[in-house]
């Protein structure tokens, strides 16, 4: 049996003849072939047998009497598209009183066979098999129609998931390309900023030292508009110190100052310091988890990112409210976290929310660039946010901003560090300091002007100094009685500055070496080196502590 003729099921051919002798006589001769019979009594019930179950129908001429043509007809349009059941009609003896115009009608609405009584056996016989071979034809194209639905339907939802997750692609993609896109914005104006900031701190290195200069040389007039003229010029190069300060904050190219933190107790203290920059109006709630993870952070940059986020919730809150600043560990990504969803680690936390006028969907996109502002002339630069941003990517972790249903969320995501967090470090000036006059110092300055300045103080320090103007003129001279060397970072020709700290390491590993820059190519290659570093613009005497501590070193 082939699965079609299971699913069909044993033959059964539906049977209409009132008259008792022809039921009974047709009944005999289907059972003889193996055929199930559902005999009908009555013209409605041979309308609803005209089923998918029936092989054949058969009705005789006083059966059909009893029907309508119009009912017959719609009992056989019920029928689906692959069936059309055989239907055969048996006429009564006389063809003179066959209804001729009827069989034709019938003819039309179905599959029917006119067979003529009285009739042999045999003609029946092969009627029906005939009927039950075209039925059982029609159930085989059933079975494949079924088939078809069934591998129609499994494409279809293969195509809708397919669909679905083509879509999740797309979307993923389209969200990827953004932030790709949002980044490389975000990375060449800080290639732009940080160039500019770079070549401002030579120049407030230059206008800083020169006006040290000043001062030392005129000390002795005692001319009070002269001094008033100094104040100022030190005022504004120290105002230009700290715009480019944040600019490389959020260039990123920062030279950071990272130790390890015990964040709980260093936000305890943090707070103190922001409700004063709160002011009165505004009531600062701490709420710090007590087990933070240490992290590797420099602490002065920490709390310029912490003052600036503050500053602009008080401006946000101008008739006071509530700041709260919360601390919390986050292994990401997390889902309640989705600002950290492209980092994967432990992470501390820190967030500053205020609830004061909120952000517009517009500001929030653009406030961690730099000089963006909708603050009025004067009152704001638009690098408090660049700063945070810089940074919190430098320590490699992120800020993000929250919109929130009043007020806005600022936070800082902050990677977990190995180690234990440090007490305190021991502050510059608690070194011995150590005499500079007399030693004889290689200075490493491609910038002529900077050179100069610097060789004015090194000599008001009473030290000797060798000026070249790069690394590569630096490995040439003569090292017979040099007792330190200063040396700038960025410089043209086939070596930096820490190229030539490398070289010096292997060539004169005792000398003590001072690195001076605004600017760090990369600061972590600076981590692993016993060198001094000092930031541009400097005064002459965090040159001196910074020479005196490089001497101070090479010593021990
Ligand atoms: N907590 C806040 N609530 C509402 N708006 C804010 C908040 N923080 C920042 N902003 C918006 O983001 C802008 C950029 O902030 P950002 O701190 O970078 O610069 P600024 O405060 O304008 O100037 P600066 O901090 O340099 O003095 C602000 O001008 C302000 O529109
Ligand atoms: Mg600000």
């Amino acid at each position: 049996m082939t699965p079609e003729e299971a699913a069909a099921g044993p033959a059964s051919v539906v049977v209409f003849a009132p008259v008792e002798g022809d039921a009974a006589a047709l009944r005999a001769m289907l059972e003889a072939e193996g055929v199930a019979v559902r005999a009908c009594t009555d013209a409605a019930g041979f309308y609803a047998s005209l089923d998918e179950q029936a092989w054949c129908a058969i009705v005789t001429e006083e059966g059909l009497d009893r029907c309508t043509l119009e009912a017959l007809d719609a009992s056989l349009r019920r029928q689906p598209a692959w069936s059309d059941l055989p239907l055969l009609t048996l006429a009564g003896p006389d063809l003179a009183k066959v209804d001729s115009r009827r069989f034709a009608r019938l003819a039309r609405i179905g599959n029917v066979t006119l067979v003529e009584r009285p009739t042999a056996r045999e003609v029946l016989l092969m009627s029906i098999r005939s009927a039950l071979r075209t039925r059982r034809l029609q159930f085989a194209v059933r079975a494949q129609w079924q088939a078809l639905e069934r591998h129609a339907s499994t494409l279809e939802a293969a195509v809708e998931e397919r669909t679905a997750s083509l879509e999740r692609e797309i979307g993923e993609r389209r969200r990827v390309e953004r932030a790709l896109a949002e980044a490389r914005r975000l990375e060449s104006l800080g290639r732009l900023t940080g160039g500019v900031a770079h070549d401002f701190n030579n120049i407030l290195q230059v206008i800083s030292g020169s006006e040290t200069l000043l001062r030392m040389l005129l000390a002795k007039d005692g001319n009070e508009r002269t001094a008033r003229a100094l104040d100022s010029i030190r005022r504004a190069s120290g105002h230009g110190a700290a715009l480019t300060q944040q600019l490389l904050a959020y260039a990123r190219r920062q030279p950071l100052n990272n130790v390890p933190l015990d964040l709980s107790l260093y936000l305890y203290a943090a707070g103190e310091m922001l409700g004063t920059a709160a002011g009165a109006q505004i009531q600062l709630v701490v709420r710090i988890n007590q087990a933070l993870w240490p992290v590797s952070v420099d602490p002065a940059q920490l709390d310029a990112a912490l003052l600036n986020i503050t500053g602009n919730a008080r401006d946000a809150m101008p008739a006071g409210g509530t700041l709260l600043l919360e601390a919390r560990n986050l292994a990401l990504p997390d889902p309640a976290w989705p600002e950290g969803e492209d980092l994967d680690g432990d992470y501390v936390c820190i967030t500053l929310s205020d609830d004061g006028e909120g952000m517009s969907e517009d500001t929030a996109r653009q406030a961690f660039e730099p000089f963006f502002t909708t603050k009025s002339v004067g009152k704001g630069t638009g690098l408090g946010l660049s700063q945070v941003h810089g940074f919190a990517s430098q320590s490699h972790g992120l800020a993000f901003i929250r919109r929130e249903q009043r007020g806005t969320t600022v936070g800082i995501l902050l990677p977990r560090g190995a180690g234990e967090a440090q007490a305190a470090q021991a502050a510059a000036s608690d070194l011995p300091v150590h005499s500079l006059a007399g030693a004889r110092i290689l200075c490493v300055e491609d910038d002529p002007v900077v050179a100069e300045t610097m060789s004015s103080l090194l000599s008001m320090l009473d030290a000797e100094i060798v000026l070249v103007d790069s690394a590569d003129a630096a490995i040439e001279a003569d090292f017979d009685g040099i007792d330190l060397v200063l040396s700038d970072v960025m410089m043209p020709g086939s070596m930096d500055g820490i190229g030539l700290v490398h070289w010096l390491a292997s060539r004169h590993s005792d000398l003590p070496v001072v690195l001076t820059s605004g600017y760090m190519v990369d600061p972590g290659r600076l981590e692993k080196l016993r060198v001094q570093f000092l930031r541009k613009p400097y005064t002459l005497a965090a040159l001196a502590q910074a020479m005196s501590s490089a001497l101070e070193q090479s010593v021990q």
